[in-house]
């Protein structure tokens, strides 16, 4: 999963995202570059061109069938289906499926915003029973409104 997260978990507001770090968008696309995502509709509809380029766009939906530039799934095992055993795939959002499919998740790579937005009304799910493996620093940058961290957590080995 990937996802730029605040402080409170919030990821959203009015189906769009509250924080713009261009160094984030950067990271997002250097990461998903050349492999899956995976999206929920409304996610879809939220981004301001369409389909990201260079990507195999996958949207979960149960009310659209066809999405310009994407392959529409109305349920995981659907999508799952069609994918290879080493495809690498990125869960994009929104908070839906974040929700959903965290069980299914081997890593998240998540940008945690030093801030805690007035208004929001989407959210990460909790991640405590998850432990950080790589972390990357960002105290207050130009063009950042916020000191920000890239971290990535792995699922806890069972006792
Ligand atoms: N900060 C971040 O990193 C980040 C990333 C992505 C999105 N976001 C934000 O998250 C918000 C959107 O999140 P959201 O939860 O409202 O919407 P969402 O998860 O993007 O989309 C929800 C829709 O996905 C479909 N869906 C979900 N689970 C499904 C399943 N198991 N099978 C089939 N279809 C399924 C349904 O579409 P149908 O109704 O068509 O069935 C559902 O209405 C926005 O504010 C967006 O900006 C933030």
């Amino acid at each position: 999963m990937i996802a730029a997260v605040a402080r409170n978990r919030a990821i959203g507001f009015q189906n769009k995202l509250i924080y713009w770090l261009p160094n984030d968008l950067k990271r997002f696309k250097q990461l998903t570059t050349g492999h899956t995502i995976l999206m929920g509709r409304r996610t879809f509809e939220s981004l301001p061109k369409g389909a990201l380029p260079n990507r195999r766009n996958c949207v979960l939906t149960t009310t659209v069938s066809h999405l310009p530039g994407c392959e529409c799934f109305a349920s995981w095992d659907e999508f799952i289906a069609t994918c290879q055993p080493h495809e690498d795939i990125f869960i994009i959002g929104g908070a839906s499926l974040y929700k959903e499919l965290l069980d299914k998740a081997d890593r998240l790579c998540l940008t945690e915003i030093d801030d805690e937005p007035q208004q929001a009304d989407t959210f990460f799910p909790p991640y405590d029973d998850w432990h950080e493996v790589a972390r990357e620093d960002h105290p207050n940058e130009e063009r950042h409104d916020y000191a920000y961290a890239f971290v990535d957590y792995e699922r806890c080995a069972e006792e």
